[in-house]
């Protein structure tokens, strides 16, 4: 479904990327491990349409994407949740879900249906639908954002960070839920630093370290392989 080729990225004069080949699969839950730093979020607002690669090439579909805006990568049906977990917080639960729906406001039948997936599959979302988005605690934001990134009904989702900052039970119930949307059919790309997590539910993984990929393969061939321990946590 995806296909990532010799990206290189930018800033300024820093290259944060280079190199970076990477797949994902029709159905596939790949991670994207490493180290602050490393590149990881960059590669997926790559991917996502929010950050001009210098080079390379972005495929979806066997389609050239690269260089296609956010809200066009939205439409080619990727979404991405990006780390800094930004809900609208003076709107409503319910509104920030509508709000995913960007793409295909007039179907409105089908946004209040996919609304209501989303309660299902979020119950706490149901529980607080018109309570300001701002006044969430941290795990449940993290659910928000990721329902609102399900409202586009996506093909293709890109977390990044989902478990960051959040309490270990917290930590648990994203990392049920995301294993449930794999069961679903949903083909994700999963920025994690909680490597064992994200090996858990991973089909596949790719550790980046300085902007490059260092390793790839199996979660569980990464998962054994020790030395790489020392990659993707930083040591
Ligand atoms: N907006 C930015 N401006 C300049 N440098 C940036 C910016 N965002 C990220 N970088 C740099 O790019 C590199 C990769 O960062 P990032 O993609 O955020 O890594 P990760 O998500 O793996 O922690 C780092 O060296 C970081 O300092
Ligand atoms: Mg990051």
């Amino acid at each position: 479904m995806l296909d990532v080729a010799a990206l290189e990225l930018r800033y300024g004069a820093i290259r944060a990327v280079r190199d970076v080949s990477l797949t994902v699969g029709e159905g596939e839950l790949v991670a994207l491990l490493g180290a602050n730093g490393a590149g990881k979020s960059s590669t997926l607002r790559a991917i996502a349409g929010a950050h001009k690669p210098a080079s390379g090439t972005i495929r979806l579909n066997g389609e050239n994407v690269t260089n296609q805006s956010p809200e066009r990568m939205v439409r080619n049906g990727v979404a991405m949740v990006p780390e800094t977990r930004d809900v609208f917080p003076d709107l409503t639960v319910a509104e920030n879900l509508r709000l995913g729906a960007f793409t295909r406001r007039s179907d409105e039948a089908g946004v209040d249906e996919d609304t209501q997936r989303m309660f299902r599959l979020f119950p706490i979302l149901s529980e607080r639908a018109e309570q300001a988005g701002g006044t969430l605690s941290g795990g449940e934001q993290q659910m928000l954002v990721i329902a609102r990134a399900l409202m586009s009904r996506p093909r293709l989702l890109l977390l990044d960070e989902p478990s960051l900052g959040l309490a270990p039970t917290i930590v648990g119930r994203i990392f049920d839920m995301i294993a449930e949307l794999k069961s679903g059919g949903l083909t994700m790309l999963l920025v994690e630093q909680n490597a064992a997590k994200a090996l858990a539910v991973a089909d596949r993984a790719y550790v980046m370290r300085s902007g490059e990929i260092a390793a790839e393969g199996t979660a569980a061939d990464i998962a054994a392989a020790s030395d790489l321990k020392a990659l993707y946590l930083g040591g």
